[in-house]
């Protein structure tokens, strides 16, 4: 049986633990969180994702994956670990480092290395520099003849609440340090995946992945504009999209409160660290995505200088529909900001979540109290249980829609 040790138990990690463990594999999980552990250990999950719970109690119930908290040998290894942004809005890599420091001493022979983390261009050599140091017993690809280890990076491109679908349907693409490298990624993947595994160098990988988030961001960032341009013309920005979408060569996205999330809303500043100056659209779709929050706190302050001491209510704070993730997220931003703004004056409806947030100094109300309130209705994100609100719910309320589930004609 052939044995992977995946390094990052979060939206990434586990679900890939989860589905090689149901494909043959036997799998190591390996997290600095003991509370991961404990959870995995425990057949349960530390994250909202649909089907995942089911499939993570199979497969540690066959004793297929198990949680540890330190890499344990294996024939390859997987890094998925967190790649934020500094303050000043670098790429931050310590994780990824301090995950190869640790799996460094038990790296055999014959092992194969594979970056998921999404990281800017020259990471994954990078990783093989700094393995080549801690092991200099190995060859490493490009430097040895005959190299001991694999070295590759595989984009991870899956949307959150249809992971354990995407994982397995995405095409991919693996880039390695070397050809050899690619295949001995791509085998991995081809274990599991139904959807193409396509071959390329580390550096092409690595680029593909930001290249795909700051096109989506570029994208929502015409949208956002074209909703702030609309709202100063007096037109409804949701028929202005969909009369314009009827060009048979124009399809403008959906525009939201912001973007968010830590993919798409950071991942563009890895491109613009890079090359700060040929990336000039991709910092402004940045700077737009970011200042459509302040817009949308504007509209707030517009609507309670109309009717003074009416009681605010935000609903939703993930930074998409249908989820639990709040990192990055606008529609959370944009609540903590009116809440300091308008002190007692906030409440705040999420049904994904158990607790206020940190930071956040307004009250967590279930979805049937938060309608009862009467005043300004802020409707940050399209969760299903929004949208199967009844319209007349929402009669006597200012209504602040900006998603277009509310308000839309
Ligand atoms: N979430 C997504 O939808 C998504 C999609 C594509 C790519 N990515 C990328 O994948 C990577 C992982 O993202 P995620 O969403 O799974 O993150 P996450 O925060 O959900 O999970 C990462 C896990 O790694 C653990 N960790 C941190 N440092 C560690 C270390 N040195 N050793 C072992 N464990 C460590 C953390 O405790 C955490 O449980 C990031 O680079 C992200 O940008 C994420």
């Amino acid at each position: 049986m052939k044995t992977v040790c995946i390094i990052g138990l979060g939206y990434v990690g586990l679900p890939t633990a989860a589905v090689a463990a149901s494909r043959g594999w036997r799998v190591f999980g390996v997290d600095t969180n003991p509370q991961h552990v404990d959870t995995v250990n425990d057949g349960r999950i530390p994250i909202v994702e649909p089907d995942l719970d089911g499939l993570v109690r199979k497969v540690v119930a066959d004793g297929a994956l198990t949680a540890h908290a330190a890499p344990q040998q294996a024939d390859l290894f997987v890094i998925a670990v967190p790649t934020p942004l500094t303050a000043d809005r670098r790429p931050m890599l310590d994780h990824v480092f301090d995950a190869a420091r640790a799996l460094a001493p038990a790296l055999r022979p014959g092992n194969t290395v594979i970056l998921e983390s999404t990281s800017p261009v020259g990471t994954t050599h990078a990783l093989r520099d700094l393995l080549a140091g801690l092991r200099p017993d190995l060859g490493m690809p490009g430097r040895a003849a005959r190299p001991d280890i694999a070295l590759a990076y595989c984009p991870e491109r899956v949307l959150p609440g249809r992971v354990i679908t995407e994982l397995v349907e995405n095409d991919r693409c693996v880039g390695g340090v070397t050809a050899a490298c690619a295949e001995a990624g791509a085998a991995f993947y081809e274990s599991f995946a139904r959807g193409e595994v396509l071959r390329t160098d580390a550096a092409t990988a690595e680029l593909v992945k930001l290249t795909e988030n700051a096109f989506r961001d570029v994208n929502i960032a015409f949208a956002n504009e074209i909703s702030m341009v609309a709202a100063r013309a007096g037109v409804d920005v949701w028929s202005l999209i969909r009369l314009a979408n009827r060009h048979p060569r124009v399809n403008i996205l959906q525009p939201g409160p912001g973007v968010g999330g830590h993919c798409v809303a950071v991942d563009p500043w890895f491109i613009v660290d890079a090359a700060p100056e040929e990336a000039r659209l991709i910092r402004t779709a940045r700077e737009v995505n970011d200042h459509k929050a302040v817009h949308v706190r504007g509209l707030v302050h517009a609507a309670a200088r109309a009717m003074p001491g009416a009681p605010i209510t935000c609903f939703g704070l993930a930074f998409k529909a249908d989820v639990d993730d709040l990192r990055e997220s606008p529609a959370l931003e944009i609540a903590r900001q009116l809440a300091d703004d308008f002190p007692g004056g906030v409440a705040v409806v999420e049904p994904h979540v158990a607790r206020p947030p940190p930071g956040l100094a307004a009250p967590l109300l279930g979805l049937e109290e938060g309608l009862q309130r009467p005043g300004i209705f802020v409707l940050l994100v399209d969760h299903a249980a929004f949208r199967r609100t009844p319209l007349v719910r929402l009669k006597g309320r200012h209504v602040i829609d900006t998603r277009g589930i509310w308000t839309a004609r």
